[in-house]
């Protein structure tokens, strides 16, 4: 049973019918939300019936915009890990901090959950092109799904994006170009061969259901902490769906009255010195961004010079009471290093930032040491061989072992 009733563009309220596919707001080109009846949810739809379910995100199946489950394009969406990260904890001089886990899932990133959602609903509209401009995950993701249903797919990426995204999108049979510009300059490729070449559009928040694919990162750590939300979310930023998704998910859990406690976590937008433009915003009280110039960081995940939903983000970080703030570039290996090294767990260079984040907000009191905080690994640190310069020492194993160098 499906429960929504419109799509409603975040910027000029107006509605749009769910039976086709949409892009961007024709009135305003801003994103448009998917609504649901949430009354009728709540009546049809207890924490009861997700007792026995598997545990992937499909076991939220009644809070996504699903209408033919036979359409469903699934490589095992994982619930991810949720680890306390004592070690860290113990660094940063903190009580309760937790990672959840994200590069357990398909192709390696979150992005799995957004582009399962898209590719399923394109599926169900009988859409057989996709196209995406990328910073890398995306793309990966996007090719590995359209793979899966059948579909062509086009990927546009910046000709410098991790070589690993680059050979994965071609190994899924994805067309795949590297861009000499950033994903922004993709982003117009894209839109210009939607006409061209009729392909649709799959731009993060330019169709409406990856979003609703990242919102269950939002249900799922809900259900993980039995419906008590964390204090503190820190979630590196750059297009910025998986802060909203997340924002929305808590929305419509309170509207359940599935949470136990009306407190929401303040979400933290990290980002990094070398592309900041959410936090340079939040940070002169404004709504919309300024492209960020010259944009140049070694996190592609979060290297977005604009994001179309500047305001959705800046709108959920506020509502929240948390902030957004970059961390210096040159800092990010040294993060990477230690929470890798502290915990064992697989972090992205994008996580590395939110590493950075705390340590300022903790010295700033916006994050106490009591605090329950939760940092996002959005990705696989084995994505990213070129976030790591670091040479290793070689052994010469055909002469007597030099014990004291070693
Ligand atoms: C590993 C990683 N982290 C974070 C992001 C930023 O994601 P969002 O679009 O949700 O801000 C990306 C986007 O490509 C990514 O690949
Ligand atoms: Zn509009």
């Amino acid at each position: 049973m499906n429960f929504v009733t419109h799509l409603e563009c975040a910027n000029c309220g107006a509605h749009y019918p769910k039976d086709k596919p949409h892009q961007l707001c024709t009135s305003c080109q801003k994103p448009l939300w998917v609504k649901y009846d949430l009354a009728a949810l709540k009546k049809n739809f207890t924490k009861k019936e997700l007792i026995g379910r598997p545990p992937t995100i499909w076991r939220y199946l009644e809070m996504l915009p699903i209408e033919k489950p036979e359409c469903i394009v699934s490589l095992v969406e994982t619930i991810t890990p949720i680890l306390e990260t004592k070690r860290l904890a113990a660094h940063f001089g903190v009580e309760h901090l937790f990672v959840k886990d994200e590069s357990r899932l398909p192709t390696g990133s979150f992005k799995a959950r957004g582009q399962a959602l898209a590719i399923s609903k394109a599926k169900e509209f009988g859409i057989t092109k996709v196209a995406v401009p990328t910073a890398g995950n995306a793309g990966g993701a996007m090719a590995a799904y359209a793979a899966r249903a059948g579909m062509e797919a086009w990927v546009f990426m910046p000709q410098d994006t991790p070589v690993i995204n680059q050979k994965e999108c071609w190994l899924a049979g994805a067309h795949t170009f590297l861009v000499n510009g950033l994903i922004t300059d993709c982003g117009r490729i894209v839109g210009e061969g939607r006409k061209e070449k009729g392909w649709f559009d799959i731009s993060t928040l330019k169709e409406p259901y990856r979003i609703e694919g990242k919102k269950t990162m939002g249900l799922e750590l809900a259900e993980q902490f039995d419906w008590e939300l964390p204090d503190v979310i820190l979630y590196p930023t750059g297009g910025g769906t998986g802060l909203i998704g997340m924002w929305k998910a808590f929305a419509e859990l309170e509207a359940l009255g599935w949470l136990k406690s009306p407190k929401k976590p303040k979400m933290i937008s990290c980002q990094s010195t070398g592309c900041a433009p959410i936090a340079d915003a939040f940070a002169k009280g404004e709504r919309f961004a300024k492209k960020f110039e010259n944009a140049a960081t070694v996190a592609s995940g979060i290297r977005v010079p604009a994001a179309v939903g500047d305001f959705m983000i800046i709108d959920a970080v506020r509502e929240s009471g948390g902030v957004a703030l970059a961390t210096p570039e040159a800092d990010i290996p040294k993060w990477m290093k230690l929470a890798n090294a502290q915990e064992g767990i697989a972090l992205c260079p994008e996580t590395a930032v939110c590493y950075g984040a705390l340590e300022v907000l903790l010295k700033q009191g916006v994050i106490k040491p009591k605090d329950r905080i939760l940092v996002f690994n959005t990705g696989a640190a084995q994505k990213y061989p070129e976030a790591v310069q670091e040479k290793l020492q070689h052994v010469d194993c055909t002469k007597p072992i030099e014990w004291g160098k070693i």
